[in-house]
């Protein structure tokens, strides 16, 4: 082989290390940015799913008050509700609601939900204070499909925040699970090994999709308890479930911006 073979070999050789390292490199900063974007939406999903659940427990604690026919004035005003919601979620969380870069999207989320808490509880108000009245249907699982649905329209679908639950439970049509949510419960929640309780969450093209389980305590078996078919105070039927079952999920989609 003559000594001029020999260079222009080593060159391609080089040439070829060179690409393929760089390469190589730019593939690694693609999967560190999709990874850091991914924690930033996992981050976000989990505030909000918290958040939300903080300012739901606000009615389940108070679900008897709000029933209760001989007081009118419950005393549930919008404001309350928010710094219960924000103490609920200081306990939930283990630090307070934390604050977030103007103009960015977690600030604009979690802005769209306390602003929408408010709206929802100003809005009910007049049902809620409504003396002569016990069973008013404002539940917590209403109060919750009235907040997502009030964040997701503030957001124009770059989040969606969703209650859902396992197909054989739906009681209102609009919470169905879609295909992923389905698969999620189904798959995952369901698996006998599964963790109790931990998130599950996937990028599925542009969206980042997280969802997280939740199981029924003792409050909730009035309704959606034994024994099975009977009615409850809703006028809806029992689904028979025992505590600690699978009763739903709170379900969220963050559309990735390009
Ligand atoms: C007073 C009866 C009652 C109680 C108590 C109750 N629920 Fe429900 N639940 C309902 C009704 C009625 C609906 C349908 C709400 C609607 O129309 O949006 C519902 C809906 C739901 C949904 C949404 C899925 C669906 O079926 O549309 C979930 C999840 C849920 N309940 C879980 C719970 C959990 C968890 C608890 C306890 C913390 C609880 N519920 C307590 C009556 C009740």
């Amino acid at each position: 082989m003559s000594s001029d073979s020999r260079v222009v070999r080593s060159v391609k050789w080089s040439r070829g290390i060179f690409w393929i390292s760089t390469a190589f490199f730019l593939f690694c900063v693609g999967l560190f940015e999709s990874r850091a974007a991914d924690n930033d939406n996992e981050v976000l999903a989990s505030e909000l799913t918290t958040l939300m659940r903080s300012a739901r427990a606000v009615m389940s604690e108070n679900q008897a008050l709000i029933n209760d026919p001989a007081i009118g004035d419950k005393g549930l005003s919008a404001d309350k509700v928010i710094a219960q919601a924000k103490e609920n979620f200081k306990k939930a969380a283990g630090k307070p609601l934390p604050s977030h870069p103007a103009g960015s999207l977690a600030e604009k989320a979690q802005k769209a939900m306390l602003t929408t808490i408010t709206e929802v509880m100003s809005r009910n108000q007049a049902l809620i204070n409504e003396k002569g009245k016990g069973y008013k249907g404002f539940l917590p699982a209403v109060f919750a499909r009235q907040v997502a649905e009030g964040v997701s329209a503030k957001l124009e679908g770059q989040v969606i925040v969703k209650l859902t639950a396992p197909k054989s439970l739906i009681r209102n049509r609009t919470n169905r699970p879609d295909e992923w949510e389905h698969a999620a419960i189904e798959q995952q929640f369901k698996s006998a090994d599964y963790v109790k309780g931990k998130p599950y969450s996937q990028t599925v093209g542009d969206n980042f999709r997280y969802i997280t389980p939740e199981y029924y305590g003792p409050t909730c078996l009035n309704c959606h308890g034994e024994p099975k078919g009977e009615r409850d105070i809703s006028g809806g039927l029992k689904e028979g479930a025992k505590l600690g079952d699978l009763g739903g999920a709170i379900s969220l989609i963050i559309i990735q911006k390009k």
